[in-house]
């Protein structure tokens, strides 16, 4: 079965990772995979995750498994992470969350969900933007397409451009923003472009789907959510994946959470069956790491 393979080529940023560890330059320089480093070019463990790692240890009395949503109060701090504690979607019991293994992982049940949601439906991502996504949405029979984002020469943000491609978005097509900290190009939408945006979504009815990967990262913890706050505001369905590899300190546990915004609070119910029945056959339940309960 195997013979008939074609080798598949190499993530870029993964080989070059391979190839920043081979090279035996002294002052080379790592600008592949965005984690911290202390000055001696080390990612070490946060002094708060070795401790809760302790805590952990020491109060964990089962392995039993937690199910597909995860840790239930992990999904709850999370909603209130993202929305803040008195956002709209929370008040109106319209937000459910799942915890998934990274932000990748929250993104390829977005995928599935958006799958069950209508096969074949169309993403809009920007250009550029993060390698993974094409492939990841793909993976799930989505159509990627491609909104102008980065005017690379002017290098500056295509304002312009993003929200004339945005105004012709039909209905029932998704689109990817980034929450913040945009990877690659690191320009981000200020709070008066985010209205405008979210005024398309309101006014055509699209599904925003924010990827938010550098919570706390840009601005700081709320107003790097301001956008995400404001399009919850505006339109009645969302998704929202969030990763926390880098503001946790957590990469290689894989923590993250996929939210899900109902119009009511019954559909929200109902999105969220479809959202774990998507997850029990990916890969039945995320990782424990990120709570007990
Ligand atoms: C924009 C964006 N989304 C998602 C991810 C995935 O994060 P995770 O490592 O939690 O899967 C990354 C990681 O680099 C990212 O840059």
């Amino acid at each position: 079965m195997f013979a008939s393979l074609k080798a598949s080529p190499a993530d870029p940023i993964l080989g070059l990772l391979a190839k920043y560890k081979e090279d035996p330059n002294p002052k080379k320089i790592d600008l592949g995979v965005g984690v911290y480093k202390n000055e001696g070019g080390e990612t070490t463990v946060l002094n708060c995750v070795k401790k809760a790692e302790q805590h952990r240890t020491d109060t964990e009395t089962s392995k039993v498994y937690l199910g597909p949503t995860g840790s239930t109060l992990f999904n709850d701090e999370m909603s209130k992470l993202i929305f803040g504690p008195d956002h709209k979607v929370l008040n109106e019991n319209r937000a459910r969350t799942v915890s998934t293994p990274g932000g990748t992982g929250a993104l390829r049940v977005t995928a599935e969900f958006i799958k069950s949601c209508k096969a074949g439906a169309t993403i809009w991502v920007s250009n550029p933007t993060w390698a993974n996504h094409t492939g990841l949405f793909e993976a799930a029979g989505l159509i990627v397409k491609t909104y102008p984002y980065y005017d690379y020469d002017n290098k500056n943000l295509d304002f312009d451009g993003m929200l004339a491609a945005l105004k012709q978005v039909s209905a029932d097509d998704a689109v990817l923003l980034h929450a913040c900290c945009h990877n690659p190009s690191g320009m981000d939408l200020n709070n008066e472009q985010w209205q405008q945006v979210a005024d398309v979504a309101k006014t055509i009815g699209f599904t925003p789907v924010i990827d938010m990967a550098y919570q706390g990262f840009g601005q700081g913890l709320d107003e790097d959510a301001y956008g995400l706050r404001l399009m919850a505001e505006s339109v009645n369905e969302m998704v929202v994946c969030s990763s926390c590899s880098k503001n946790f300190g957590l990469y290689r546990e894989r923590i993250g959470a996929c939210t899900v915004i109902g119009a009511t609070s019954l559909q929200a119910d109902i999105a969220y069956s479809v959202v774990l029945a998507v997850v029990r056959v990916i890969y039945s339940m995320p990782p424990a790491w990120c709570g007990t309960g």
